[in-house]
């Protein structure tokens, strides 16, 4: 496509104060590490150092754990929760006076286009403040008994696609119940979990209710071994859930796991193809495919596959791939080599078992971790690609017969977190809506997020729901579980 040429359209970088060194942020200040280690974080875009970020151990843990632990028992807990309530509306308040500047550190840091940190990471996280504000004060009408109790001191674990909303999605319901937390972001992406430590700062939040430790999968742990801790909800890889959910068998804590997904795009005969294709294009190449809802299992009715497909690979054309901090950009960097890696080995699986490779002809950037949009058609469902989380920008293409085929390769997985339906008659929608086994499901549209609808999975996919009356239920305990 030479004859639709746009021109550069740069964010300004200025915006981001990033510093060169953070602190971990414990007791409401950033102090530093007590062995003085600290780890790199790079921008994948260009390979540059961002800043130098401090390495919680144990010890640091630990601390962060005491802080929290004061901050409930001393203050939070005896605070009214109207007063609660005021603190995360304040929260929301600046994250959107200062969205940009989130934008941009979180764009830097991850590698996702500007559009998508301005579009949808940025205002979103804000809108789960916001929401939650809300509830803080009207727990006792939330269906979880009269005197609904907050658990305590709550570990968080976040990964790195959607760095400041998962945060929110952690944090923002856990305060509003009453809960203090120690955070820990992923090591590829902490920035704007520093940035909204300033936040915390700003809203004048009593030191304690949230400590952010920075570190890698040996921070987390400690994080979840911690004693004190009454909870853990995590955010990542099964394998790591399936670790968490093991080294917290034998105690009282409790855990919501929100882990991987394979989800079907299910398109049947009757679909609106053009939207349909803009579904698929969004639901595998949103946020470079590091999505754990992505409908990265295409499932088309045979009679209108090659119709979809054609209009597919022509859409996948117009992909802009390249500088995230481009405002035209539509496919930014995979976040690290690590991811890179893990990409390219699964995708020549596909290549070595047979299935049908498709990229359209992008010019990637020469420094940084990049991907091109891909497709393969002719997968069978015992292929790798078929059934692994891939994570990347990469698509997977079955097709189907009868909608009772559809149902049944849909099924087909581990795991259960989302699936697409498209058609034009509503009755085959509900019908097909009933029997797919994942916990989201969209209907003529894909990944669509809101704070009052729950999330979550079957399956291998986790443990308990985020997000509306139901993410509270995570975060509370009652005398009478009667509606729980
Ligand atoms: P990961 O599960 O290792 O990392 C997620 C978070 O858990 C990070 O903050 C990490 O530091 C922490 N962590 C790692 N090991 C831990 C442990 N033993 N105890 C406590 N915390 C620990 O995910 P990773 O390695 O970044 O990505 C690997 C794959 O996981 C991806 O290719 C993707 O398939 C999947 N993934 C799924 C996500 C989702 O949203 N469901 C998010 C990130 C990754
Ligand atoms: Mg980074």
């Amino acid at each position: 496509m030479n004859d639709f040429e746009y021109a550069n359209a740069p964010e300004s970088k200025a915006i981001a104060n990033i510093s060169p060194n953070y602190g971990l942020f414990i007791g409401g200040k950033f102090v530093d590490p007590k062995k003085g280690k600290s780890f790199s974080t790079i921008n994948p875009a260009t390979e540059e150092l961002l800043s130098k970020v401090g390495y919680g151990d144990k010890s640091d843990i630990d601390a962060a754990v005491r802080s929290a632990r004061a901050a409930y028992t001393k203050i939070w807990s005896k605070m009214p929760a109207k007063e609660r309530g005021k603190y995360l509306y304040r929260i929301a308040r600046i994250m959107q006076e200062r969205a940009r500047e989130f934008a941009v550190v979180e764009t830097l840091d991850n590698g996702k286009p500007i559009r998508e940190s301005r579009d949808t990471d940025i205002p979103l996280a804000a809108a789960h403040f916001f929401y939650h504000a809300g509830w803080a004060d009207k727990l006792e009408y939330a269906g979880f008994g009269s005197k609904p109790k907050p658990l305590g001191v709550v570990g968080q674990i976040i990964p790195w696609n959607f760095p400041l909303l998962m945060l929110a999605w952690k944090i923002a319901p856990a305060l509003a119940a009453g809960n203090t937390v120690v955070l820990k972001p992923a090591e590829t992406t902490p920035l704007t979990a520093l940035l909204f430590a300033e936040v915390c700062q700003q809203a004048g939040l009593p030191d304690g209710v949230v400590n952010i430790v920075t570190g890698d999968g040996i921070t987390g742990a400690a994080l979840v071994n911690h004693p004190d801790i009454n909870k853990v909800a995590f955010t990542g890889s099964t394998e790591v859930g399936k670790a968490i959910a093991r080294s917290i068998s034998a105690t009282k804590k409790t855990a919501t796991l929100e882990l991987g997904g394979k989800a079907a795009n299910l398109v049947f005969e009757d679909a609106a193809v053009d939207e349909a294709v803009e579904g698929i294009i969004n639901g595998i190449f949103f946020n470079q495919g590091h999505v754990c809802c992505a409908g990265s299992r295409l499932i088309i009715q045979e009679n209108v596959a090659d119709e979809v497909l054609e209009k597919l690979k022509k859409r996948m054309s117009l992909i802009r791939v390249g500088d995230p901090m481009d405002k035209n950009t539509d496919l930014g960097a995979i976040n690290s080599k690590e991811q890179l890696n893990k990409i390219e080995e699964i995708s020549k699986t596909g290549d070595a078992e047979g299935a049908n490779r498709w990229s359209p002809d992008v010019k990637l950037p020469t420094k940084g971790f990049w991907y091109p949009p891909t497709i393969f058609t002719g997968v069978t469902q015992s292929h790798r690609i078929a059934r692994e989380e891939i994570f990347g920008p990469v698509l997977s293409v079955l097709t189907f017969r009868t909608p009772a085929e559809a149902i049944e390769k849909a099924n087909n997985t581990m795991y259960g977190l989302s699936a697409g339906i498209w058609s034009d008659k509503g009755s085959k929608v509900l019908w097909a809506a009933k029997q797919l086994k994942a916990g989201v499901i969209w209907s003529n549209t894909f990944n669509k997020f809101d704070p009052a609808s729950p999330f979550g999975g079957y399956k291998e996919s986790g443990w308990g729901r985020e997000g509306g009356r139901h993410g509270l239920a995570g975060y509370l305990t009652s005398d009478s579980k009667v509606n729980k």
